[in-house]
């Protein structure tokens, strides 16, 4: 009942101020083909993205985790033309969509997708000095979200803005004793955030078309 209604007034939202073009439509629909149908964000939290990555004046973005490359679009139009984003995806068949994704909606030149475990990935980036980024996104597998919120920082400066998804998942991060390693991850990411002296964080906890879920937004100090 009450989901008919969150999800309701988040098409309501939508149709205001979270208009799809034809490319967000046809990309957001090919995740069916992913190996997590529907794991995309919303879009009007892919505007929430694009809000936050203008308002930081980003230039140089980071995504941990690009499923179908949605997310990778949202970010892609907040954008200076020089811009620049590195996605990175484990899955084959995601890695495949996605390419063909951000070919088609014409952001080659944008978005530089690298397929790979991001633990993986993290070190050449730091090596190979492709940072610091100016607004990182973390949508990737939840069991390693602390390890990724400390590469974020390190990859990161002053004022960068760090937003990782799926941090409430429908409440189960209240369960105690829960043995889903996804809700561990976060419920071991969220307790991190009170010890984290790095950056300010808070957590926005959301309803809509995406069921009960979370955000969590920081700012590095
Ligand atoms: C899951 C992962 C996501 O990134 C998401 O948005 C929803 C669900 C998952 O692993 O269950
Ligand atoms: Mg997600």
């Amino acid at each position: 009942m009450l989901q008919e209604k969150f999800k309701a007034v988040d098409d309501y939202i939508k149709e205001r101020v979270g208009i799809e073009d034809q490319i967000l439509i046809k990309t957001r629909e090919s995740s069916q083909y992913s190996t997590m149908p529907g794991a995309d964000i919303s879009a009007n939290q892919g505007k929430l993205l694009y809000i936050l990555a203008k308002s930081c004046c980003a230039k140089n973005i980071l995504e941990l985790g690009t499923l179908v490359g949605y997310s990778t679009i949202w970010l892609a139009r907040a954008l200076p033309k020089s811009g620049k984003i590195i996605t990175v995806e484990y899955e084959e068949t995601n890695y495949n969509i996605a390419c063909r994704n951000i070919e088609e909606a014409g952001y080659n030149d944008i978005v530089t997708i690298i397929r790979g475990k991001a633990l993986d990935v993290l070190p050449k980036i730091e090596k190979n000095h492709l940072y610091p980024f100016d607004f990182i996104f973390i949508d990737a597998d939840k069991p390693p979200y602390v390890e990724y919120l400390k590469w974020a920082i390190k990859l990161a400066r002053k004022g960068s803005i760090i937003v990782l998804d799926n941090v409430i998942r429908n409440g189960k991060i209240l369960e105690v004793d829960s043995s889903d390693p996804k809700v561990i991850g976060v419920q071991k990411f969220n307790d991190y955030l009170k010890e984290c002296k790095e950056a300010d964080f808070t957590i926005l906890q959301m309803v809509g078309e995406k069921e009960h879920d979370g955000m969590a937004i920081g700012v590095v100090k």
